[in-house]
């Protein structure tokens, strides 16, 4: 069977209406598009669990900030296909806001918004993104109601999010499981995002401190040292003369609560500048 491309709800709706009568099980896997080896591996990972993978790619209006990238992010939807066709997903799911938002206007004076728990948005890359999360959210609700999947795949790159929906999934019901894939790095390191497509040479060279900061604050970390405020420092003098932190943050892995002792299932997550061009990464004790 050939891969579907639809950016229509109605066809998917159609379709998995046939795939639940067969009683097969559906998973789903968010993404942006301009696909990369990361969504690959999502993919990849829902074709061996599910009977049938809908990949939705779709760049969300709603949960990019005035001032960021909605307009330039790179749409490679042929690319997409061809990478989605590979793997063997069944359904491309890749809307037109038009088709999710209608005609309305695109703020909570005029749809509906899911919003997150102001304790886990006001942290992190919520601080300097607002509203982000609350648009993520409803994206995700959306393509859940949408599509229906019995899992869905998402990448501890972005380890917020994912926690964020994990938390959306049980306090609305969604009866949907959440599947949490490892972060995918080119060979030097970088971890894997379609913004690595913005990034000159000069900044890709600057962005590597990122991962090289996480690195050497688990090569601390394992050589006993656990207080956080040291592990930063560490990570800070990787950083400081490539990039512009935003943040370096100890979170527990299981409630997201900070950590200033750091232990087993500590999240050491940065975001920093590299050049114009915002990245984040992370990694777990
Ligand atoms: P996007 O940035 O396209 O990412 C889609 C999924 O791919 C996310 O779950 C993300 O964590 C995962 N991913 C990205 N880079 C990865 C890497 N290097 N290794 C492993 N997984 C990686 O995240 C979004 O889109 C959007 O916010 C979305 C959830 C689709 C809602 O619009």
């Amino acid at each position: 069977m050939s891969i579907i491309l639809t950016n229509s709800i109605e066809e998917v709706r159609q379709n998995i209406k046939a795939y639940k009568e067969g009683k097969y099980t559906i998973g789903l896997v968010p993404t942006m598009g301009a696909l990369h080896a990361g969504h690959a591996s999502l993919i990849k990972k829902a074709k061996e669990m599910c009977d049938k993978v809908v990949v939705s790619v779709f760049v969300n209006p709603i949960q990019f900030g005035p001032n960021e990238d909605y307009e330039k992010y790179p749409r490679t939807i042929d690319r997409d296909k061809k990478v989605c066709e590979e793997i063997g997903a069944d359904i491309i799911f890749a809307p037109t806001p038009k088709e999710m938002y209608g005609d309305k206007k695109l703020s909570n004076d005029e749809i509906t918004y899911v919003c997150p728990p102001y304790n886990l948005v006001d942290c992190l890359c919520g601080k300097s993104r607002i509203g982000h999360f609350d648009g993520v959210a409803t994206v995700v609700l959306k393509l859940f109601n949408i599509v229906q999947p019995d899992f869905a795949f998402f990448g501890q790159k972005d380890a917020q999010q994912q926690f964020i929906i994990r938390q959306m999934v049980k306090d609305l019901n969604v009866n949907v499981e959440i599947v949490s894939c490892p972060i995918v790095r080119e060979s030097d390191g970088l971890a894997l995002s379609s913004r690595n497509s913005y990034l000159s040479k000069e900044d890709r060279e600057n962005a590597l401190s990122i991962s090289k900061a996480l690195n050497q604050i688990e090569k601390l970390y394992k050589s006993g040292i656990t207080d956080t405020e040291i592990l930063f420092d560490a990570g800070f003098d990787v950083l400081k003369d490539n990039v512009y932190l935003e943040y370096i943050e100890f979170r527990d892995y299981e409630n997201f609560e900070k950590v200033k002792t750091a232990g087993k299932n500590t999240l050491v997550a940065i975001a920093a500048k590299a050049g114009k061009t915002r990245l984040i990464d992370n990694i777990i004790l």
